[in-house]
């Protein structure tokens, strides 16, 4: 395909809207979708809620968000309570509002888009986040066709394509809240294709409630039945890795593309004259590069790094634990504490004797580039919450995980790494310093887990392999753009 040269004006492009979940495991698969789109030659808008808009002037300075002429920004609302008056992001609320405000705000960005007057090229196609649906009524009102990004696991997905059968099971709502701690958890459901050895414990966390119209299980129940509305479901994930779950899934959606890992497609198809909109990064917090440095110092596959995302909060008892589980291992370790990482402030451990304890051998940060991190020869496991965009940065990467998976499909990721991939080890939720000691000795210097470091690397290999031309992910992208390209003949 021709490469755009950014900055130029072409009526004739092919012209894609993305539309991210306002959060930060969402929006960085879709822009990197967005990056691969530009470079196959579409123009992008790319849509942010004004809240992140604002956000990311902050954090990565306006230059990024001005946009080029080819690759731009636009803004909706996503209706939550003004900037002053917010805390974390609020999943439930947010699934509340956007279908309604979203909804509205981004009918008017369609409408403006696609005036005369406009001086964007006409819209092609809408690629939305597959927890957007909301945008599918939009694309109808206008007969623009719409393709879906869901941004979890394969596997994570087919869990919730079976929230419904758990419904109709009885497993969901729960009988008693009592289940969540009395081993009910454990049972196996052994009647879901495609997910041999799971327990009720490993599928994605929102049917946890004896609420039997609690909004995140209805809502990723209308997400995936949606998404059949779609010309095509886009996943972040490639043959190799999920094929007997991509199987399964397929019967629900046959237009399925597996293009990932994102990241390594695009390391594939970028160029170099596509600086400008290959630097553009939209990290909702200030990365500190510097750790880079502190990682540049140390010896090769000698320090443990610590991420838990962007979304999950903490225990300041968690915290503690996790702290003095890294502080016993004697190990080097990287840790990003986000500001709001910790309910109630991280403070519980910078007053700590932990600090002068671990002062030679911790740096502890807010945020960092860690696809750098992860791809740095210093690092010798990764300590995370098994979010998918993590996981499969991980396995990018070939680092092997000690895997604390705290909500969403993050328990399936983490069922899939340590029992099918071999890549991670579990650690219980109701974490204590000994086995996050044990765990993270394992990982950097056992046994264990010299070989999931190995299999990460074969996993690595099988990625480049799918990413490559002639490869899985590289065809299934091609077949994409053409279809893209096509979508209103
Ligand atoms: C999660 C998961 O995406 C998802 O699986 C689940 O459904 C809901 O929440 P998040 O907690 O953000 O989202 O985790 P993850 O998917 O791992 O995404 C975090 C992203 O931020 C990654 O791309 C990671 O590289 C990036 N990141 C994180 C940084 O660049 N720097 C950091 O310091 C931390």
């Amino acid at each position: 395909y021709k490469t755009s040269v950014s900055g130029e004006m072409d009526a004739q492009r092919p012209h894609v809207v993305c539309v991210p979940l306002p959060a930060q495991g969402h929006i960085n698969p879709m822009l990197k979708l967005a990056k691969l789109l530009h470079l196959s030659g579409f123009c992008i808008t790319f849509v942010h809620t004004r809240f992140n808009f604002d956000r990311l002037v902050k954090s990565c300075g306006p230059n990024t968000l001005k946009g080029l002429q080819d690759f731009r920004f636009e803004t909706i609302s996503d209706g939550l309570a003004p900037e002053n008056e917010r805390g974390i992001l609020d999943l439930p609320e947010l699934c509340t509002t956007m279908p309604v405000e979203g909804l509205r705000s981004f009918r008017d960005l369609i409408a403006k888009l696609v005036c005369s007057s406009s001086d964007a090229p006409p819209v092609t196609c809408i690629v939305s986040d597959g927890v957007m649906g909301f945008t599918l009524k939009v694309a109808q009102e206008f007969n623009i066709p719409e393709f879906m990004l869901f941004t979890p696991s394969a596997c994570g997905m087919l869990g919730y394509l079976n929230f419904e059968e758990l419904q109709k099971r009885g497993y969901f709502p729960l009988k008693d809240e009592k289940n969540l701690f009395d081993g009910y958890l454990e049972t196996g459901v052994e009647w879901i294709p495609a997910m041999r050895g799971v327990r009720l414990k490993d599928l994605p966390t929102f049917f946890r409630t004896t609420n039997s119209s609690d909004t995140m299980f209805c809502y990723n129940i209308e997400s995936v039945n949606n998404a059949v509305k779609a010309k095509g479901v886009i996943l972040n994930t490639f043959e190799d890795l999920e094929a007997e779950v991509l199987d399964a899934i397929r019967t629900k959606y046959p237009h399925l593309y597996p293009i990932g890992p994102l990241q390594m497609l695009l390391k594939r198809f970028s160029n170099s004259d596509n600086n400008q909109v290959g630097s553009i990064d939209l990290s909702l917090w200030k990365e500190d590069a510097e750790c880079l440095k502190w990682l540049d110092k140390r010896d090769q596959r000698s320090v443990v790094y610590v991420n838990f995302g962007s979304l999950i909060i903490m225990t300041a008892k968690q915290l503690r634990e996790f702290a003095w589980g890294l502080a016993n291992s004697k190990y080097h370790f990287l840790w990003v504490i986000r500001p709001n990482l910790v309910d109630g402030g991280a403070e519980v451990i910078s007053n700590d004797e932990f600090v002068t304890e671990t002062a030679q051998r911790g740096l502890i940060l807010e945020w960092c580039p860690q696809e750098k991190v992860l791809g740095h020869p210093s690092i010798g496991g990764f300590l995370t919450h098994c979010g998918w965009n993590s996981t499969l940065e991980s396995v990018c990467e070939g680092v092997p995980m000690a895997c604390w998976p705290f909500f969403a499909e993050q328990q399936t990721n983490c069922f899939y790494a340590c029992n099918k991939w071999w890549v991670g080890m579990e650690i219980e939720s109701d974490v204590n310093r000994e086995q996050v000691e044990r765990l993270v000795r394992e990982l950097i210097g056992g046994q264990k887990g010299n070989e999931m470091r190995n299999k990460a690397l074969k996993w690595k290999q099988k990625a480049e392999a799918a990413t490559s031309l002639g490869g899985s992910s590289y065809n299934n992208y091609n077949s994409l753009v053409l279809q893209l390209k096509d979508v209103n003949k």
